[in-house]
């Protein structure tokens, strides 16, 4: 996934701010470990839409659009893009997997987004060789950024409730989402909302061997994952960069 890695002062004075000293240090050690293996633990979390949504707690002026594959894609992924977060080549990617991103406007300006992709037809990844097993009335909620200038708002929890409206809308059952243990700023919505934790998933790759761990906590691993051969390596940079949240 090509998450831009312009690191600007801000960003750093953000995340030193925001993710708290045992975090950080964690960060670090994940990082000096790097050329011997690299892990990632997330917490599972599911929302029952025949259940009624908590509300959104938005502290700002902001709209949601769902945007679909109608739309004008060259001015759709530049709009995303022009966030700062992703590059084009990545947006293009899920939207050919017919992922729908939400995007939040505050007037007519884009802050924020959130994509939603439906289970069933399309394997799902979810980190390394391992993918999610969804069925087609379930949906995955994923990839939520905000702006660094509008972030502390909840424009995070209006797009969390619009996702959830939409796949309602579309015979959508069940969300699910993973949110790293390491993301504070993204964990603090279902601490709120006092949402169960599911399960909790730990995945490693050994650098060498190529040998992936697998470990859940809370269910088992294959109520929700199930996984592969070693595919390529280009899977692993991809997971490193999303660990870089
Ligand atoms: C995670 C993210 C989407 C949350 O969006 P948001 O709309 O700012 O969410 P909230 O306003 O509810 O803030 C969540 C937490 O961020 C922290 N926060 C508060 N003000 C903040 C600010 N100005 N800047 C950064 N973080 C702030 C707080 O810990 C807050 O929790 P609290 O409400 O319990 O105090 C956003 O921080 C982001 O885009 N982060 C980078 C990408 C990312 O990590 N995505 C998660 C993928 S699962």
């Amino acid at each position: 996934m090509a998450i831009q890695r312009a690191w600007s002062w801000r960003a750093l004075k953000d995340y030193l701010q925001w993710r708290g000293p045992i975090v950080i240090a964690l960060l670090v050690l994940r990082e000096l470990l790097r050329p011997i293996c690299y892990w990632h633990a997330w917490h599972i979390f599911e929302s029952n839409l025949a259940q009624k949504m908590p509300p959104p707690y938005a502290k700002s002026e902001c709209t949601v659009k769902i945007h679909d594959a109608q739309e004008d894609r060259h001015s759709l992924v530049s709009l995303i893009a022009g966030m700062g977060e992703l590059q084009s080549e990545e947006i293009r990617s899920r939207l050919d997997r017919g992922h729908l991103p939400g995007i939040a406007y505050s007037g007519d300006q884009p802050v924020g987004y959130m994509w939603l992709a439906f289970g069933g037809a399309v394997d799902l990844w979810f980190g390394y060789d391992t993918y999610w097993k969804v069925t087609g009335d379930e949906a995955v909620r994923y990839g939520s950024f905000v702006i660094p200038a509008f972030r502390g708002q909840a424009i995070h929890s209006l797009l969390n409730a619009s996702m959830n409206a939409y796949a309602r809308q579309h015979g959508i059952v069940r969300t699910l989402g993973a949110i790293s243990i390491l993301n504070p700023q993204s964990l603090a919505m279902p601490k709120r909302y006092r949402k169960a934790i599911t399960m909790t998933v730990f995945l490693a790759r050994v650098r060498g061997i190529n040998w992936t761990i697998r470990q859940s906590f809370g269910a088992p691993l294959e109520s929700r994952l199930f996984w592969r051969d070693a595919k390529a390596a280009t899977e692993t940079q991809v997971l490193e960069d999303v660990g870089r949240r």
